[in-house]
C-alpha cells in the first residue's frame, strides 16, 4: 500500500506535540526548598484594575530593580506567552525560612517624566502581580488624596511567607510606606521578609484564591437545578409530542398505502412523508457546510476532554497550563474534525475534498488567530504585555501545519473511508420538489432566530460564572458545574433542533441540514447579545485595547459556541431524520 502522504508529517508533529507540553523548569519546579536556598521573587505585570487584559510590563512603570542580579532567565510555556505573563527578578534577596528585617533594595530618581508615569498609572489605579513559588501576589501602586492633587507611592513591600516543612504555602503581601510624589526627589524602595510556620497543606495552598461563597452560590445551584428540570421537561415534552404525532402520522401513511390508487390521488397526503424524495438531498454549499459540522465536532471534543482534565487536575494552580492544555487537545483532537467533515463531504457526494479538509481545518484557528492578529497589533501599540512575541505566533503556524494539518488529513481519509456511503433509506428524486407556501413563522429564518432561545436559557447564568471569572479576578474552578451545564446544553439543543425540524418537514420544506444547524448556532448571536449586557452593567472596563479585546474575543468565543451547537443540533437532527424515514414505507 502506498504510505499515507501524511506521514512524515505525523512525525513533526508527535515532536511538537511534545514541545508543547508545559516544560519542567529547574529553579521551582519541585516546590520543595532548604533552609537558606534562595526562593525568587517574580514581578509579573501591571495595568489598570478594571481592564484585566490590559497589563504591562511591571518595569515598564520606572520601578528600579534590587541589586541582585544572578537569574533573570525564565522558561515560559506556550500558553503563558500568549496569555501575555512576562516573569522578571524583582532583584529582591529571599531566602527560606530567613527572615529580612526591613531594608531599602533600590532607588528611584523621580525626574518629571517617571512621575508623570506614575501618576498615570495611580490614576487609573495600577495593581501589579508578583510570584513567589508560582503563588500570585497583588499590590497597588499607589494612592491619589481625595482631592486628586497629590499622589502617593506604596514604596515598602511587606511580604509574610507561611512555610510548612520544607515548602512554601501561603503569601501575604501589605503595602506600606506612603510617600508624596514630588519632582526631583528620590525615593527609596524597601521590603521585609517575615516567614511563619504555617498549617496550611501544600495542596490547598490554592484555596485562599478560590471563592467559594460566589461560585457555590445558591444562585448557581439553583440555575444547574433549574436548567436540569428544563431539560426533563422538554425531554418529556419532545417524546411525547413525537411519538404520538409520528405514530399518528405512520398510522395515516399506512392508511392511505392500503387505499386503491383513485381514493389516493383524492386524498389528502400531506407532511413530512411528502418530502421524501428530497429530503436526504445534499445541503446548499456542501463545502462549507461539511466544514462547519467538522469543526464543531472537534470543538465539543475538546470543551469536553478540557473540561474533564481541568476537573480531574487543578489546571489553574499553574500559570497558562488552562491555555496549553486546550490548545494541545485541540491540535491532538484534529482527526474528529476530519473524520465529520469528511465524511459528510463524501456523503453529500463532494469531490473536492482537499479544499474542504484544509477549509475545515484551518476554520477555527483562521478565526482565532485572524482575531488575535487584528488585537495583536492594537496591543503592540500600547506596548501592552499581551503582544504575542514573533516566535510564539511561528510556534502556533507550525502547529497548525504540521500537527493540525496531518492529523485531520488522517481524520479525513478514515472517514471518508469508513462512513463516506450515501446509504440513505430513501433515493434521492432527480428533479426537486417546489416548496410550498406557509405561514411565516415555518419560514426557516423564523425558526433559526427562536431556536437558540431555549439552548442560551439553559447556559445564560453559568454565562455569567465564567464572564466573571474570565474579565474579573477570579479563579474559576467549579468545572463539575461547566461539565453538566455541557450536558444540558447538548440535550436541550437536540430536543430543540428536532422539534424545529419536524416542524419544517412538515411543512414539506426539506432544506432542514442548514436549518438544524443555524437554529441552534444562534444560541451564540444571544450569548453575544449576553455578552453587551455583561460589558456594560457588570464590569468597570475602558478603553480602546480592552474595549476590542473583549469583543473580540467574545466574538470568537460566541462563535465558536455557535458552530458547537450548531454540530451538535444537526447531528442529533441527522439521526431523528434518518429514523423517521427508515419507519415509514416508501412507494
Ligand atoms: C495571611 O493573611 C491571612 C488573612 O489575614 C492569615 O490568615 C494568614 O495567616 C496570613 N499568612 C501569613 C503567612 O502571614
Amino acid at each position: 500500500m502506498r504510505p499515507l502522504p501524511g506521514a512524515p508529517g505525523v512525525a513533526a508533529a508527535a515532536a511538537l506535540l511534545l514541545l508543547l507540553l508545559p516544560r519542567a523548569r529547574a529553579d521551582e519546579h519541585e516546590h520543595t526548598y532548604q533552609d537558606k536556598e534562595e526562593v525568587v521573587l517574580w514581578m509579573n505585570t501591571v495595568g489598570p484594575y478594571h481592564n484585566r487584559q490590559e497589563t504591562y510590563k511591571y518595569f515598564s512603570l520606572p520601578f528600579c530593580v534590587g541589586s541582585k542580579k544572578s537569574i533573570s532567565h525564565y522558561h515560559e510555556t506556550l500558553g503563558e506567552a500568549l496569555q501575555g505573563v512576562e516573569l522578571e527578578f524583582s532583584g529582591l534577596d529571599i531566602k527560606f525560612k530567613d527572615d529580612v528585617m526591613p531594608a531599602t533594595y533600590c532607588e528611584i530618581d523621580l525626574d518629571k517624566e517617571k512621575r508623570d508615569a506614575f501618576v498615570y498609572a495611580i490614576k487609573n489605579h495600577y495593581w501589579y502581580q508578583m510570584y513567589i513559588d508560582d503563588l500570585p501576589i497583588w499590590g497597588i501602586v499607589g494612592e491619589a488624596d481625595e482631592n486628586g492633587e497629590d499622589y502617593y507611592l506604596w514604596t515598602y513591600k511587606k511580604l509574610e511567607i507561611g512555610f510548612n516543612g520544607n515548602r512554601i504555602v501561603d503569601v501575604n503581601l501589605t503595602s506600606e510606606g506612603k510617600v508624596k510624589l514630588v519632582p526631583n526627589t528620590k525615593i527609596q524602595m524597601s521590603y521585609s521578609v517575615k516567614w511563619k510556620k504555617s498549617d496550611v497543606k501544600f495542596e490547598d495552598r490554592f484555596d485562599k484564591y478560590l471563592d467559594p461563597s460566589f461560585f457555590q452560590h445558591r444562585i448557581h445551584w439553583f440555575s444547574i437545578f433549574n436548567s436540569f428540570m428544563m431539560v426533563i421537561f422538554l425531554v418529556g415534552l419532545v417524546s411525547m409530542i413525537l411519538m404520538r404525532t409520528l405514530r399518528k402520522d405512520y398510522a395515516r401513511y399506512s392508511k392511505e398505502e392500503e387505499m386503491d390508487d383513485m381514493d389516493r390521488d383524492l386524498g389528502d397526503e400531506y407532511g413530512w412523508k411528502q418530502v421524501h424524495g428530497d429530503v436526504f438531498r445534499p445541503s446548499s454549499h456542501p463545502l462549507i457546510f461539511s466544514s462547519l459540522i467538522g469543526s464543531g465536532c472537534q470543538i465539543f471534543a475538546v470543551s469536553l476532554i478540557v473540561i474533564i482534565v481541568a476537573m480531574i487536575e487543578d489546571l489553574y494552580t499553574e500559570r497558562g497550563s488552562m491555555l496549553s492544555t486546550a490548545i494541545f487537545v485541540y491540535a491532538a483532537t484534529s482527526p474528529v474534525n476530519g473524520y465529520f467533515g469528511g465524511s459528510l463531504y463524501a456523503r453529500q457526494g463532494g469531490r473536492r475534498w482537499i479544499k474542504q479538509m484544509f477549509i475545515g481545518a484551518f476554520l477555527i484557528p483562521a478565526m482565532v488567530c485572524g482575531t488575535a492578529f487584528f488585537i495583536n497589533f492594537i496591543a503592540i501599540y500600547y506596548h501592552a504585555s499581551r503582544a504575542i512575541p514573533f516566535g510564539t505566533m511561528v510556534a502556533v503556524c507550525c502547529i497548525c501545519f504540521f500537527v493540525i494539518l496531518p492529523l485531520n488529513l488522517v481524520g479525513t481519509i478514515l472517514g471518508r473511508n469508513l462512513s463516506g456511503q450515501p446509504n440513505f433509506p430513501c433515493r434521492v428524486n432527480a428533479v426537486p420538489r417546489p416548496i410550498p407556501e406557509k405561514k411565516w413563522f415555518m419560514e426557516p429564518a423564523v425558526i433559526v432566530c427562536l431556536g437558540g432561545i431555549l439552548p442560551f436559557g439553559s447556559i445564560f447564568i453559568e454565562m455569567y460564572f465564567i464572564f466573571t471569572s474570565f474579565w474579573a479576578y477570579k479563579i474559576y474552578y467549579v468545572y463539575g458545574f461547566m461539565m453538566l451545564v455541557l450536558v444540558i446544553l447538548c440535550i436541550v439543543t437536540v430536543c430543540v433542533t428536532i422539534v424545529c425540524t419536524y416542524f419544517l418537514l412538515n411543512a414539506e420544506d426539506y432544506r432542514w441540514q442548514w436549518t438544524s444547524f443555524l437554529s441552534a448556532a444562534s444560541t451564540a448571536i444571544y450569548v453575544y447579545m449576553y455578552s453587551f449586557y455583561y460589558y456594560f452593567f457588570k464590569t468597570k472596563m475602558y478603553g480602546l485595547f480592552q474595549t476590542s479585546f473583549y469583543f473580540g474575543y467574545m466574538a470568537v468565543f460566541s462563535t465558536a459556541l455557535g458552530i458547537m451547537c450548531g454540530a451538535i443540533g444537526y447531528m442529533g437532527t441527522s439521526a431523528f431524520v434518518r429514523k423517521i424515514y427508515t419507519n415509514v414505507k416508501i412507494d
